[in-house]
């Protein structure tokens, strides 16, 4: 069976007038990066990957060496490609414009270099998400200065957005808006083939996936869908579900994605606003999700809706099948 690579899908995009060279070259670009990424997490302690970098994050949290090369890895590749007017890292405080000698082009691009980096010493699965939107205009029709105010741009803004999962094989995952499409890595050919076409998420499930050691300190609507879960057929669902946390947004994702389930990062009473970050973690995904045919709510908001007040703003994230993420927000009503 002759499968398409994903250059070859970026170009059948390009020619449908789906997306621009330049939104091509970016995407293109990223999927390289990723696979430099995946190289070295795959060497893991045999490269001196393994971890702390010895230093801290924007979020205040303690980076892996694994972290940083991965967004030093992302950067470099993108800085000079033409196709950028800012970069913005879950891992740096304030946006990195594209300067001279660099050309500056029309996108900016948000990425989680590392996500789940807490699980890279213990090798489970790890990834790296991105978000693209494009560097809004002046009056005068000319690009803003791409400061973080550039960026606050709700996630239904996105022109594309995707994600790569780092474990027994190295998948990426990607919409342009027509849909969701995964590739996984040939480590032969060293390129990008399409394995999962036109994912779509089934609408119902019965595996749920949350981290039930906060369940102390969750509000009722959250506490009363787990409960109701957890009772099974003996409770108002009338049937069993199974539980499972990876603690790596991009694997439980894309478990979510390929054989449904619901999510859930919810805020409570010690993280009020949330753990996950709106504009590197719940939008990309959000986006994906819907063009799967899933949801993705904070209980009360489609995220995609939501306004964004800073690039670092964390919020609460349900997301997947679609009938269990209604359920959960109609709880929240
Ligand atoms: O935000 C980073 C992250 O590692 C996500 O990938 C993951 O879903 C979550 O945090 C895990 O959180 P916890 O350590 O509370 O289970």
């Amino acid at each position: 069976m002759r499968r398409v690579t994903l250059t070859q899908y970026l170009v059948g995009r390009q020619q449908n007038n789906l997306i621009n060279a330049d939104l091509r070259l970016l995407l293109e670009t990223i999927a390289r990066a990723c696979k430099a990424i995946s190289t070295r997490v795959n060497k893991g302690a045999l490269a001196d990957g393994l971890g702390a970098a010895g230093t801290d994050n924007i979020q205040g949290e303690a980076q892996k060496k694994l972290d940083v090369l991965s967004n030093e890895i992302l950067m470099e590749a993108n800085v000079w490609g033409g196709n950028l007017a800012a970069f913005a890292s879950e891992e740096v405080e304030r946006p990195v414009p594209i300067t001279e000698p660099y050309k500056r082009g029309e996108y900016l691009l948000l990425i989680d270099p590392l996500d789940g980096s807490s699980n890279i010493d213990v090798n489970i699965s790890v990834g790296t998400i991105f978000s693209v939107l494009r560097c809004p205009k002046t009056a005068e029709g000319k690009y803003c200065e791409p400061e973080e105010a550039a960026f606050l741009q709700p996630g239904s803004r996105q022109v594309a957005a995707g994600f790569a999962v780092y474990g027994p094989t190295t998948v990426f995952v990607i919409t342009v808006g027509d849909g969701v499409h995964g590739f996984t890595l040939d480590r032969e050919t060293y390129t990008f083939v399409q394995t999962h076409p036109d994912i779509k998420i089934p609408a119902d499930t019965a595996e749920f996936a949350i981290n039930t050691s906060n369940m102390r300190r969750w509000e009722p609507p959250v506490k009363r869908y787990i409960d109701e879960c957890l009772a099974g057929t003996d409770g108002p669902r009338g049937k069993d579900f199974n539980m499972r946390w990876v603690a790596s947004m991009v694997a439980d994702v894309f478990r979510t994605l390929t054989r449904g389930g619901i999510f859930m990062y919810p805020r409570d009473s010690k993280q009020k606003e949330g753990r996950l970050r709106l504009m590197y973690e719940a939008n990309p995904m959000a986006l994906i999700v819907e063009q799967a045919g899933g949801a993705a709510t904070d209980g009360a908001r489609r995220i995609l809706d939501i306004q964004p007040k800073g690039l670092h703003q964390r919020v609460a994230v349900i997301l997947g099948s679609k009938n269990e993420v209604d359920r959960v927000t109609s709880y929240h009503k």
